[in-house]
């Protein structure tokens, strides 16, 4: 890449591989104004720097998320036009609660999530997270071949997110539609249609988790959702006295929409893409099959090499001076943890995949500060048996033979496996 103006974010080869850009980003100009007021940070410091101050750069009003509206490419984002407004509006109300939220109400919806989610809540589900992948690798191990993405990768995550919130499996299709489909906005460039639809899907979502959560209020399960429902949100502070209340209809759609949203298909993508780098390094393969106490330290390595979340946003909230650049208010400030998890004067040899890093964990791939992924948790608890499980049933594995192009999904902020075809014998 001769300079940073020839990447195009939305164009087939910025998407299968942005890595060059990155590079020539960290090394040119780490914090780099790609479009009038949208500015990129690529540095792993300065995005540590910037996530951990949310005065500075704030989540509030969707700042996640860019926007890629009609012809408008990558632009500080305007108001929904009436009409997505009015589609919108047949839902429930939208609020900030968790990706968009800043303290202090921010910190404290996330901590009546944070003991749903805990490492130690989430254990509990080990036996239930065994059984369904169990059953899916039953599914295809006569076999001797399966499309890793739509047979497994999609359908685990998918499958434990429904169990641990509380949303039924058999309406799975639907929510993964309407998610699939609400999340486009964040993908790359849509038309008025495609935005329409997007905003159709998301309605249908709300409503249907809205659903979900009046018949948890009439009868609280032990999941997510029923959680939500015996939960009381700390609401006022007045001296010593603090007073609670409980959580609204709309709150709770919003935090369980998030956790769908975000728990069903981050996951996918983790679970393919580490797949095919085991394939092309044999011998760190090889290893983890010899020693399960490996897979935690893979996950890792899988999160920070191919980071499934490649960036998302914030404003800032004021003019500031950083990273040597003037960044003015109101300024999109684009946080790219897939650039930053590459950066050599963080990771040795970064570019390269190697399980046995000394400090792998120290990766952006989750965030960091405030927003640091609340599913955590949960991610690395069902990557982990979705490798085990795996590699105590099949060995031998892989790339089927002429049916893999490994193309990714038309998306920036996502890195997304479409498919990946294998081959193997049963253990
Ligand atoms: C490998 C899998 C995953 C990756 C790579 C990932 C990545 C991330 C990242 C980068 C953020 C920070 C967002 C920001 O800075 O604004 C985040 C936040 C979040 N993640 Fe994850 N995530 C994963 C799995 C999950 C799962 C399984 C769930 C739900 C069960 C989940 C739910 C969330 C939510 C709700 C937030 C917002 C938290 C907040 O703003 O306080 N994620 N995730």
């Amino acid at each position: 890449m001769k300079s940073l103006e020839d990447f195009k974010p939305f164009s087939e080869e910025g998407i299968e591989c942005p890595y060059p850009f990155y590079e020539k980003l960290r090394s040119d100009a780490p914090v780099y104004e790609a479009a009038p007021g949208v500015f990129f940070i690529g540095s792993y410091e300065l995005i540590n720097n910037a996530l951990r101050d949310p005065h500075t750069f704030k989540s509030g009003e969707g700042a996640a998320f860019l926007n890629f509206q009609g012809e408008a490419g990558l632009a500080v984002p305007t108001k929904n036009p009436t009409e997505i407004q009015e589609i919108l509006s047949q839902g429930p109300p939208d609020r900030d609660t968790l990706l968009s939220g800043d303290p202090p109400a921010h910190t404290r919806f996330r901590s009546l999530v944070n003991r749903s989610l805990s490492p130690g809540r989430v254990a509990r589900w080990t036996p239930v997270i065994q059984d369904v992948v169990d059953e899916l690798i039953d599914a295809f191990i006569d076999a001797g071949e399966v499309e890793l993405v739509s047979q497994y990768s999609m359908l685990v995550p998918l499958t434990v997110v429904s169990l641990t919130l509380g949303v039924p499996n058999e309406d799975r299709d639907k929510y993964k539609d309407w998610s699939i489909r609400s999340v486009k906005t964040l993908a790359g460039q849509l038309t008025r249609e495609e935005a329409l639809d997007a905003a159709r899907a998301s309605t249908d979502l709300g409503n249907y988790i809205a659903e979900r959560v009046e018949s948890a209020r009439k009868d609280p399960q032990e999941n997510v959702i029923g959680d939500l429902v015996r939960a009381h949100l700390l609401d006022a502070i007045d001296g010593d006295e603090k007073s609670y209340r409980p959580l609204d209809t709309p709150e709770i759609v919003s935090i369980v929409r998030q956790l769908l949203v975000a728990g069903q298909e981050t996951v996918n993508y983790l679970i393919s893409s580490l797949m095919l780098m085991l394939i092309r390094h044999p011998e760190q393969m090889q290893a983890v099959q010899n020693d399960f106490s490996l897979i935690p330290q893979m996950v890792e390595e899988g999160i920070r090499a191919e980071s499934p979340i490649q960036a998302l946003g914030r404003f800032a909230t004021k003019d500031v001076e950083f990273g040597g650049v003037m960044i003015p208010a109101g300024s999109r400030v684009v946080m790219l943890y897939g650039c930053a998890n590459r950066d050599g004067a963080k990771f040795d040899q970064a570019e390269s995949f190697d399980i046995f890093r000394d400090n792998v964990r120290e990766h952006v791939g989750f965030g960091a500060g405030p927003h640091y992924c609340i599913g955590s948790a949960l991610a690395r608890l069902e990557s982990r048996i979705a490798f085990e499980r795996l590699f105590s049933r099949i060995k031998n594995i892989r790339l089927a033979e002429g049916k893999n192009d490994f193309r990714h999904n038309y998306s920036f902020i996502f890195r997304a496996l479409k498919e990946l075809h294998l081959e193997f014998d049963k253990a």
